[in-house]
């Protein structure tokens, strides 16, 4: 296998949003709340929820087919499809659903979840096979139908989720610089219990003696407070750990994208590195929390409005469920 001398470029991007929006007054109209509150304590405004008709592989597959009209490319030249979800249509899952949709024939095609961490480590895990060679074009998409599993009565959480799908082409260039400049990603399975999706504890009667589990999920279960604590803790100290072992300073920095769960956690973010807010980039206010999509739809916002740039330098964190987190730091590169 050739081994790839030069790195990874970042060369298009996409998303898509269903098209049922949710205002924070109409979710007011189910759950004692107020806009207020949720404006004041998260800063969204309005998500958008997934309508009849509408499902994850779709959402994946709109995404990908305008990340890869902005790169320039046929599906069928993409060697790997990386769907970055916790809610697949099919637990077996959605990727190579999307993969046909989109007809990416001779591409591998598969699922990865790690929650709202999920698109920075398939993005991660995509360029570990552009680095080796083994593949040159790989589509990562982050994408998820949260609203699947909120629980609609419990208005702790249900304020703060919404559906989307973002999606990057990334190439293996053998000249020029490599657009990945560094990650960082971590684990702590032992505060899993702060936001997770478990399974129903449900056993029947098999045979004789013998039982069996029958499947079925639960609600989003989330201790926000201990969330917040562990985001405005954990966010700050991994990008911290990754800018000083690539020794890039905060202020050289273009852009701040982070995971888009609470408009308070990216002021505070911001405020520990000195990043003035206007490089802080953030779009929750109109789609929530969109778990594995926040990032790429982030992304593809601010490049098709004209704020990331070619050349740009980004600083990217995820962090949710698992608990998982990461940081990555990478450079838009545009079409070829
Ligand atoms: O991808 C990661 C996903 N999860 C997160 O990002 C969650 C991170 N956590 C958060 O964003 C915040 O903790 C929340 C937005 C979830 C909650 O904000 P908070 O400032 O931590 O509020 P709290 O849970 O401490 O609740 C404060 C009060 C409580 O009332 P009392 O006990 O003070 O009377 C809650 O019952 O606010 C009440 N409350 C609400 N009131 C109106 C909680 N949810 C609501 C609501 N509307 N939707």
């Amino acid at each position: 296998m050739p081994e790839i001398k030069g790195g990874i470029a970042l060369v298009g991007s996409g998303s898509a949003t269903p098209s049922q929006r949710l205002t924070n007054d109409q979710l007011g109209l189910r759950v004692e709340t107020s806009d207020e509150w949720i404006r004041t304590r998260t800063g969204i405004s309005e998500r958008c929820v997934c309508g009849a008709g509408e499902n994850l592989v779709g959402l994946g597959s709109s995404a990908a087919r305008s990340a890869l009209e902005m790169a320039g490319w046929d599906s069928c030249t993409l060697d790997l499809v990386i769907l970055a979800t916790s809610t697949p249509d099919d637990l077996f899952g959605s990727a190579p659903q999307i993969q046909a949709q989109i007809g990416a024939s001779k591409a591998v095609a598969f699922d990865l979840t790690a929650a709202c961490s999920g698109f920075l480590f398939a993005m991660v895990t995509a360029a570990q096979y552009l680095r080796t060679g083994s593949v040159r074009r790989a589509l990562v998409i982050g994408a998820d139908q949260l609203t699947r599993w909120v629980d609609w009565d419990d208005r702790t959480s249900c304020v703060l989720f919404g559906d989307g799908a973002g999606a990057i082409a990334m190439e293996a260039q053998e000249e020029g610089g490599d657009g990945l400049i560094g990650f960082k990603l971590k684990s702590d399975g032992s505060r899993g219990e702060c936001l997770n999706l478990p399974q129903f504890q449900n056993s029947l009667p098999l045979v004789d003696e013998k039982t069996h589990q029958k499947g079925g999920f639960s609600t989003i279960q989330m201790n926000g407070p201990e969330v917040y604590k562990f985001a405005v803790r954990e966010v700050p100290a991994i990008l911290e750990e990754l800018l000083n072992s690539t020794n890039i300073a905060s202020e050289t920095l273009d852009w701040l994208l982070l995971h888009q769960a609470n408009q308070r956690i990216l002021d505070a973010v911001a405020d520990r590195f000195d990043i003035p807010h206007n490089k802080v980039l953030s779009n929750l206010s109109k789609y929530g929390n969109t778990s594995a999509a926040t990032i790429p739809l982030m992304f593809d916002e601010a490049v098709r409005d004209g704020r990331i740039q070619q050349g740009h330098l980004i600083a990217s964190s995820g962090f949710g469920a698992g608990l998982s987190w990461g940081a990555a730091l990478f450079r838009w590169q545009g079409p070829l």
